[in-house]
């Protein structure tokens, strides 16, 4: 069931989004050669609780049978896609980080990712980001109310296609707002499931998961993280958005 937002939610939410935005642009300055994914983790964590959030990913179930999310943020290098664990990893030049987050605040959760390169950067990792971009901007740029959900997978899906790119499949967006995760789904391709309408007080995390790759992806043994089946690297970008009488507003900056 899709639960629309009130003025005073989607103020809420705001709120929320704020918080995480300003998380990120704390964290991603810290993103340098010589520093694990723990430290990127443990820096977050005290920055959302410093200000009187909670981390919304920290101790996510399992939909398996597995652990609960260990961790505040999700930290996938390279081929990793989504859902990494942080740990002892060391980031090193070259490699590309996505960082992954939500946060409860007041009990209004946001939702945001970005991924990151440390120099040097080869060309077509770049480029990779830079589609990547354009994937979520022309996504936010298809909604409107009266349009459809596959309206918002259709612009990720054609975009990354045309740059020749792999589109993950298993995992997509997601409504937020009064949890991390609500209906409905936000597919980065146009398939066979729900296309329902946009609505003024929809509020959406839309986030491709693009490969440079194929689309094949797989979980570790761990219950959570995400690589690419065929090691190639892959990014991922995320906003929050409300849909709007008039459009749409972008909750969530980097
Ligand atoms: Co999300």
């Amino acid at each position: 069931m899709i639960r629309l937002k009130n003025e005073e939610q989607s103020a809420g939410i705001r709120k929320s989004c704020k918080l995480l935005s300003e998380m990120f642009a704390y964290i991603r300055q810290m993103v340098i050669p010589g520093i694990t994914t723990l430290e990127l983790d443990t820096k977050a964590q005290a920055f959302i609780e410093e200000h009187g959030g909670v981390p919304a990913f920290l101790g996510y179930p399992s939909s398996g049978d597995h652990m609960d999310f260990p961790a505040s943020l999700c930290t996938s290098v390279n081929d990793e896609v989504i859902h990494g664990i942080p740990g002892k990893r060391v980031l090193r030049p070259g490699d590309i980080i996505g960082l992954d987050c939500g946060i409860n605040l007041e009990g209004y959760f946001s939702d945001a990712a970005i991924t990151i390169a440390l120099p040097p950067v080869a060309p077509g990792t770049d480029r990779l980001l830079a589609v990547t971009r354009e994937c979520l901007d022309r996504a936010i740029a298809a909604v409107k109310p009266g349009g459809r959900i596959h309206d918002i997978s259709r612009a990720v899906y054609s975009h990354a296609k045309a740059n020749g790119y792999g589109v993950v499949r298993q995992y997509c967006g997601h409504g937020v707002g009064f949890a991390p995760h609500e209906d409905p789904q936000v597919p980065n391709y146009v398939g066979n499931g729900p296309n329902p309408r946009l609505r003024a007080g929809m509020v959406l995390a839309i986030e491709p998961m693009i490969n440079l790759g194929g689309d094949g992806v797989k979980e570790l043994d761990d219950g959570w993280t995400v690589v690419t089946s065929d090691k190639s690297l892959s990014a991922h970008f995320e906003h929050s958005v409300l849909v709007t009488e008039t459009g749409v507003e972008i909750l969530t900056y980097w």
